[in-house]
């Protein structure tokens, strides 16, 4: 089975918000934002604007009807800015015009006075000037003073990760066309439907049910369009709703660059204790996280780090601290891995630093620390069904990890200015909500009485494949076709409350509500056969590959006439079926609990080549375990590993974001911002799944697959540090992420 859109996303024919045909009357709205990272807002002046061409409205706070505010874990951040302005891009007005370009012509007609006030960037100073977000959150085990004394090697240092860039390929947008008493329609490119109606419903002053929000699908969202697409599908109804005429708002490339959050940089002290057999028996690490200027989902991005501070290990004595920093630029937001990819990445660099002290090899360290069935986390929950060990053995055999560790050992004996290096990255990743209430979700299945199927859920299509393990799910449980099945778009009328696509839960959920829609289906459906067989029980009655079959025998009813028939019975074809993830909880005062319904597991092996003269590298190959459980979809899984890992190489190695000391952007085009392209990819990946892995929490037995791959991504650094090593035995282990090309040389020859 192939991926539900392969073929139309080929040649053209997938529709995304830009491409729905416009209404008749249909406006176009710009937003114009703040210039300066902080600051009073003296005086707008709107000039002659209303004479100019195509101009149809223009839009600040004061035409909110409801609240101007769009923050959801805390109520921080405003729609558009009423007197201070928190950095460059937060939006300030609305001009509503004939045309796009008339839109944006307009805007630089309006000129605003600002009395600028101090800029903080770095996360540790606005620590120091008490700028957070929400008070420090700690999580602990065990008691870290009491084992620092019992440790015999002991390894402090520092960590410094950077942001990242979604670029999802469709831009931020939104069309909000108004319907009848006081209704709107909103077709909006976000992961979230709910969020943008709630939001919409609170700045507009209607009540939930006069919004609708429609999402076919997305070019992408990686994290970026979970809470931030709500804005503009909101401004894009304020508008609508004022001027009674359909609006749409696109952000330009550069304008998305330049105004939206990214992955949260993090900046963090760490202290790890060792035995002498390298047992970790202590692990303290304090995160300071760069939230931006709002909370936006800075304080679940935080915990997640929490909870996965000792990545695939079990670390008897932990204390964490996450300290969420208020800094002038846009509130940085979910990115695949949200939070966990810097936690793991302080662990490895611990890891690596400690191996450098006690001269244990790093290998050695992780593997002897790898979780074990029965251990306990960190933040209470029992670890089971661990594959941790399983993935790295399996990893082991297969790949043989003593031959490649010989081949780069060769190959650094035989060759003097280019260096390979190798390294391991374990994965464990939590799969749930932290926000347990998040994990609901529904389906409505219809049966068509011509035998074809309709589905709708909360998931949202972005690219990652969950319409097509939908499909599967349906296909497989109807023992049908999957011609026969259409994924419907993601609309609030259909489904209400939904949860974003997001936490890699969205087949978990969404995929286990249409599981139970379709048995309920089913159950009706076999029933009717018996009656058309005359039999008083239904429990002989099997479907196969669209037939009816009576105790394994093939009977006269093919799945089309069986359901023409129980249509004409009057037998309900439909269902609307509901799932909440089963024994998850979390206790915020202590920090304890089972927040995860299970956890995804796995191992890669990394081997870079390094020109140590140009300070140029490439991935030579990235071997990966993968602990996929049932995969309801090998290609759509493999994909997403493939995926996951170029985008973790990319946040390691290329992608710099850089402000400038005012605020601005520097890394504000894809000529000044790299991400990984066709030849940054590894040139070899290869990608074994964990065999006899069955997941009881997944649908059909399967496991979350869309965030735990981007943390192999973090092999690659400490692959490119060991190069780097074999050349000068004295680089320094602690630099900082991304290590560019720059960085690496730079590096090489410090003395
Ligand atoms: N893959 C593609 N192609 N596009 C995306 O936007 N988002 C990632 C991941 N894989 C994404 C993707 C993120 S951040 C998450 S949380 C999951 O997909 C969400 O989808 P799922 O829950 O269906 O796995
Ligand atoms: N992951 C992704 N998005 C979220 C989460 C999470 O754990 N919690 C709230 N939003
Ligand atoms: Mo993914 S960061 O949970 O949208």
């Amino acid at each position: 089975m192939k991926n539900a859109d392969l073929e139309k996303h080929v040649k053209g024919e997938s529709l995304f918000v830009d491409d729905i045909p416009e209404p008749a009357g249909t406006l176009y709205a710009y937003v114009l934002d703040s210039p300066i990272a902080h600051g009073i807002i003296k005086s707008i002046d709107f000039g002659d604007i209303k004479s100019a061409e195509g101009f149809i409205d223009v839009l600040t706070w004061h035409d909110i009807e409801g609240e101007n505010q769009v923050g959801g874990i805390i109520h921080d951040e405003v729609l558009l800015a009423e007197k201070e302005v928190h950095f460059i891009g937060e939006p300030i007005a609305v001009i509503v015009a004939d045309s796009a370009r008339n839109a944006k012509l307009i805007a630089k007609r309006i000129s605003i006075e600002f009395e600028k006030l101090p800029v903080v960037l770095d996360p540790r100073e606005a620590f120091s000037k008490k700028l957070l977000i929400k008070p420090p959150v700690i999580f602990q085990n065990g008691n870290v003073e009491n084992a620092w004394k019992e440790c015999s090697f002991i390894a402090e240092g520092t960590v410094e990760s950077g942001g990242q860039e979604h670029l999802y390929l469709e831009t931020q947008c939104a069309l909000a066309v108004p319907k009848e008493s006081d209704s709107i329609k909103i077709y909006s490119s976000t992961q979230g439907p709910t969020v943008v109606q709630r939001t919409a419903a609170k700045v507009l002053n209607l009540p939930m049910n006069k919004i609708e929000v429609d999402v076919l699908r997305l070019g992408g969202g990686f994290g970026g369009k979970e809470d931030q697409a709500t804005h503009w599908a909101v401004l894009a109804a304020l508008a609508a709703k004022k001027t009674k005429r359909p609006v749409k708002l696109v952000l330009s490339r550069l304008q998305d660059l330049r105004v939206t959050g990214k992955r949260h940089p993090y900046s963090s002290d760490y202290k790890i204790g060792l035995t002498d057999d390298g047992k970790i028996l202590a692990f303290q690490v304090t995160y300071f996280q760069d939230a931006g200027a709002c909370a936006d989902l800075s304080p679940a991005i935080l915990e997640r780090t929490l909870f996965h501070v000792a990545n695939s290990y079990h670390i008897p004595n932990i204390l964490a601290t996450g300290i969420s920093c208020k800094t002038n630029i846009p509130p940085n937001t979910a990115f695949r891995g949200f939070g966990g990819p810097q936690a793991m990445f302080v662990m490895e660099s611990a890891i690596y630093n400690a191996s450098v002290i006690s001269g244990i090899p790093v290998k050695l360290i992780q593997k002897n620390n790898l979780l074990d069935e029965g251990d306990e986390f960190h933040y209470g929950q029992i670890a089971e069904n661990v594959n941790a060990r399983k993935c790295w053995n399996y990893a082991d055999e297969i790949y043989s990890f003593e031959k490649m560790e010989s081949e780069v050992h060769k190959f650094n004996e035989d060759n003097k200015i280019t260096k390979r290096g190798i390294a391991y990255m374990p994965v464990c990743f939590g799969i749930s909500f932290t926000s347990t209430f998040l994990n609901q979700a529904s389906a409505l299945i219809h049966v068509y009485s011509d035998g074809s199927v309709g589905v709708s859920t909360a998931a949202i299509e972005m690219g990652q494949g969950v319409n097509a393990k939908i499909i599967s799910i349906v296909s497989q449980t109807f023992s049908i076709n999957s011609d026969k099945i259409r994924i419907e778009s993601t609309n609030t009328t259909r489904i209400a409350n939904t949860s974003a696509t997001a936490a890699s839960s969205g087949a978990d959920l969404n995929g286990n509500a249409a599981l139970i829609a379709c048995k309920n289906i089913l159950e009706r459906l076999k029933k009717s056969a018996a009656e058309e067989l005359s039999l008083n029980d239904y429990s002989s009655i099997s479907i196969k590959e669209d037939w009816i079959y009576n105790k394994d025998i093939k009977t006269d009813l093919s799945w089309e006439l069986l359901v023409n028939k129980s249509y004409m019975k009057r037998i309900n074809l439909s269902s609307h079926a509901f799932y909440a993830t089963p024994q998850i909880y979390f206790d915020r005062t202590i920090n304890k609990g089972r927040p995860f319904a299970y956890h995804v597991y796995g191992t890669a092996a990394t081997v870079v080549e390094l020109d140590c003269i140009l300070g140029r590298y490439q991935v030579e190959s990235v071997s990966i375990v993968h602990d996929y459980g049932k995969s309801l979809h090998h290609n759509v899984d493999v994909g997403q590993v493939e995926g996951g890992l170029l985008q973790g190489i990319g946040w390691m190695t290329l992608e710099e974001i850089k402000y400038s000391d005012s605020g601005d952007l520097l890394s504000n085009s894809l000529s000044t911002y790299k991400i990984p392209d066709i030849y940054s990819a590894p040139r070899e990946i290869n990608i074994h799944f964990l065999k006899n892995s069955e997941n009881p929490f997944g649908p059909l037995k399967s496991k979350a697959i869309g965030e735990p791959p981007l943390m192999y991504g973090i092999g690659t650094y400490f692959a490119l540090l060991n190069a780097m090593r074999a050349f000068n035995p004295n680089v320094h282990y602690q630099i900082s992420a991304p290590l560019t090309p720059e960085k690496v040389l730079l590096a090489l020859y410090k003395k």
